[in-house]
């Protein structure tokens, strides 16, 4: 008999603004920022077993921990179950997207399902995205990323571009000039999703210039993506490397995303509604 296993998918978190307003007395920074989640991502995969295994297949495999270094496997742990897990690794590392923090939250999603009980994690304890990623729907985010309100918003269709190199979050966040920005400007209200895209593009996301200091190639997406046909507004994820494009309107995406890929072969590439 197979034991049943469940699959979860674990989205992009694509943070379409990132405001760092402070720092508390431990080092970490107080953020204020709009996350959405991508019809792209990783594929997680639980089932019970009598001792924890990890086994990492697909695309971006390559250099991803297969044991307790890997937080999917840190989040079954603090379940407190033994799970076999295969991860299906389709998302960069090290890349702003929320990849270790969406599979982790993934695993504790299926495990959920899987024992019929709640986690009981404390999930910021496993990474600041963990939260966010738990609910993986448009939310805003503040806190160090432990107070996540929900939104509804209108879906985006965006493009996704990673220059293929790693970004350390704490050195980012350690090359800031400022660490009191000011918080979001109020969110207009509605569902037009035009006022909205002009309200986030008077936005920001406080990381880009220094992640864009560390890692050059940043400038140069974000410069390509915004001589794109039809772009709205063009942004980093995270702390970088990965940046975004969203179009004015639906459906450019695809053809975009395109021509992206045959200009720059050696770029991640994807296209993606985000909700
Ligand atoms: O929580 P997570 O593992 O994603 O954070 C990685 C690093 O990024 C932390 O060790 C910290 O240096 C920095 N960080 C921060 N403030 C946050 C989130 C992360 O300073 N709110």
């Amino acid at each position: 008999m197979t034991a049943q296993a469940i699959e979860v998918f674990a989205p992009a978190k694509i943070n379409l603004t990132l405001h760092v307003t402070g720092q508390r007395a431990d080092g970490y920074h107080l953020l204020d920022s709009l996350v959405m989640f991508a019809d792209v991502g990783d594929r997680v995969t639980v089932a019970r077993a009598s001792e924890m295994s990890l086994r990492v297949t697909g695309p971006m495999a390559a250099g991803v921990p297969d044991d307790a270094r890997n937080l999917c496997w840190k989040a079954a742990e603090a379940f407190g179950e033994p799970v076999a897990i295969t991860l299906d690794k389709h998302l960069p590392a090290a890349a702003g997207i929320g990849g270790g923090s969406s599979d982790a939250a993934a695993v504790l999603r299926g495990m959920e399902q899987l024992f019929g009980r709640p986690s009981g994690v404390h999930l910021p304890d496993l990474g600041a995205d963990v939260p966010v990623c738990m609910l993986a729907h448009a939310a805003r985010m503040q806190g160090i990323g432990e107070q996540v309100t929900p939104l509804d918003l209108q879906p985006l269709d965006v493009i996704l571009v990673n220059p293929r190199v790693e970004v350390s979050t704490p050195a980012v966040f350690k090359a800031l000039d400022r660490r009191d920005n000011p918080p979001m400007t109020p969110m207009p209200e509605g569902p037009r999703s035009r006022d909205v895209l002009t309200w986030l593009a008077e936005q920001r996301n406080d990381l880009e210039a220094p992640a864009s200091d560390l890692r050059p190639e940043i400038g140069q997406v974000l410069r390509e993506l915004s001589f794109l046909d039809g772009v709205r507004l063009v942004r980093m994820s995270g702390s970088g490397a990965t940046c975004f494009a969203v179009f004015e309107s639906r459906g450019l995406h695809e053809v975009m995303a395109q021509e992206m890929r045959r200009n720059f072969p050696q770029w991640w590439v994807e296209y993606a509604t985000l909700s």
